[in-house]
C-alpha cells in the first residue's frame, strides 16, 4: 500500500431506529499512513466499531468518503467490496470467532482454502502462519483446548491468510488477562514492524495507548483528539 493508506473525509453514519436516528459518526476526518500503528480509543458507544467497519468495507457511511489507496470504496458495489476485503484487510474481533469443530491448524487452513483452491501448498502455509503467532505446537488442538490468548493468536493467524497490508482489530485483548493480552499485542507489534502491516486497534483500555504511533480519541461520534507518540513504548513496558 502507498503513503496515505486510508483517508476518511467528513464521514458520518446514521442508524435510523424507528422514530429516532442514532448519529453514530458525526463527521470524521482522519488520514492513516502506510505502516502506522493506530490505537482508536473512546468510551462505549463513541463510534469505534462503526469507524473500523467503514474502513474495512463491512458497511457504508451515510455521507462522506472512505478513500483507500486513492480509491473511494464507498462507491464500490458489493462485489468490489468483497474483493477489497479479501485482498487488503485482516479482521480480528473481540470474540475470536474460531470454528469450534476444526483444530487450530484446520481453522487457519480453511481460511487459506477460501482464498485459493490450490490445496497443495496449504499445509506448509498454514504451518507458517501458526509459526508467526508462536503456536506451531498447538496445531492439533481444538479451540476448546486452547487458552483465550492462544485462541486469539489463532484468530490472528487466520486473519493473516491473505497477508493483508491492513489489519483492523476490535478489542483484541478485551477478553484476555494482562499477560495473554500482552502476547497478543506483541504479535501485532511484530507484524507491524516486520511486515509493515498497517494496524488499527480499537480498545477502551488506555494502557495500550503508549505503544501506538498515534492515538485517536473518539467521543460521541467525533474525533476529540489525536496524539502522536514520538517514541512508542515496547509492549513489555505497558502497565495495566
Ligand atoms: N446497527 C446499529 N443500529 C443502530 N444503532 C447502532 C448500530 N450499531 C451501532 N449503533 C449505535 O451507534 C453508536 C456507536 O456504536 P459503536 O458500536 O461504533 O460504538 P463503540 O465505540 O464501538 O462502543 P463499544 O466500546 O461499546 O464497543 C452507539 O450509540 C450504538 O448504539
Ligand atoms: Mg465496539
Amino acid at each position: 500500500m502507498d503513503e496515505a493508506v486510508i483517508r476518511l473525509e467528513n464521514v458520518t453514519k446514521d442508524y435510523p431506529m424507528g422514530e429516532v436516528i442514532v448519529h453514530a459518526l458525526r463527521g470524521i476526518d482522519l488520514e492513516i499512513a502506510s505502516g502506522e500503528f493506530i490505537v482508536l480509543l473512546g468510551p462505549s458507544g463513541s463510534g469505534k466499531t462503526t469507524t473500523l467497519n467503514l474502513m474495512g468495507g463491512l458497511d457504508k457511511p451515510t455521507s462522506g468518503r472512505v478513500i483507500v489507496q486513492g480509491e473511494d470504496i464507498t462507491r464500490y458495489k458489493d462485489k468490489d467490496l468483497t474483493r477489497y476485503r479479501r485482498e487488503n484487510v485482516g479482521f480480528v474481533f473481540q470474540f475470536f470467532n474460531l470454528i469450534p469443530t476444526l483444530t487450530a491448524w484446520e481453522n487457519v487452513a480453511f481460511a487459506l482454502a477460501l482464498l485459493d483452491g490450490n490445496t497443495r501448498s496449504l499445509e506448509k502455509k498454514a504451518q507458517e502462519l501458526l509459526e508467526m503467532v508462536g503456536l506451531s505446537d498447538r496445531a492439533d488442538h481444538f479451540p476448546s483446548q486452547l487458552s483465550g490468548g492462544e485462541q486469539q493468536r489463532i484468530a490472528i493467524a487466520r486473519s493473516l491468510a491473505n497477508r493483508p497490508p491492513l489489519m483492523l482489530c476490535d478489542e483484541p485483548t478485551g477478553n484476555l488477562d494482562v499477560e495473554t493480552g500482552r502476547s497478543v499485542l506483541q504479535v501485532m507489534r511484530d507484524l507491524n514492524r516486520q511486515e509493515r502491516t498497517t494496524m488499527v486497534l480499537v480498545t477502551h483500555n488506555t494502557a495500550i495507548a503508549p505503544m501506538a504511533d498515534r492515538v485517536v480519541w473518539l467521543h460521541s461520534g467525533t474525533i476529540k483528539e489525536i496524539a502522536t507518540n514520538s517514541s512508542p513504548a515496547p509492549v513489555s513496558a505497558l502497565e495495566w
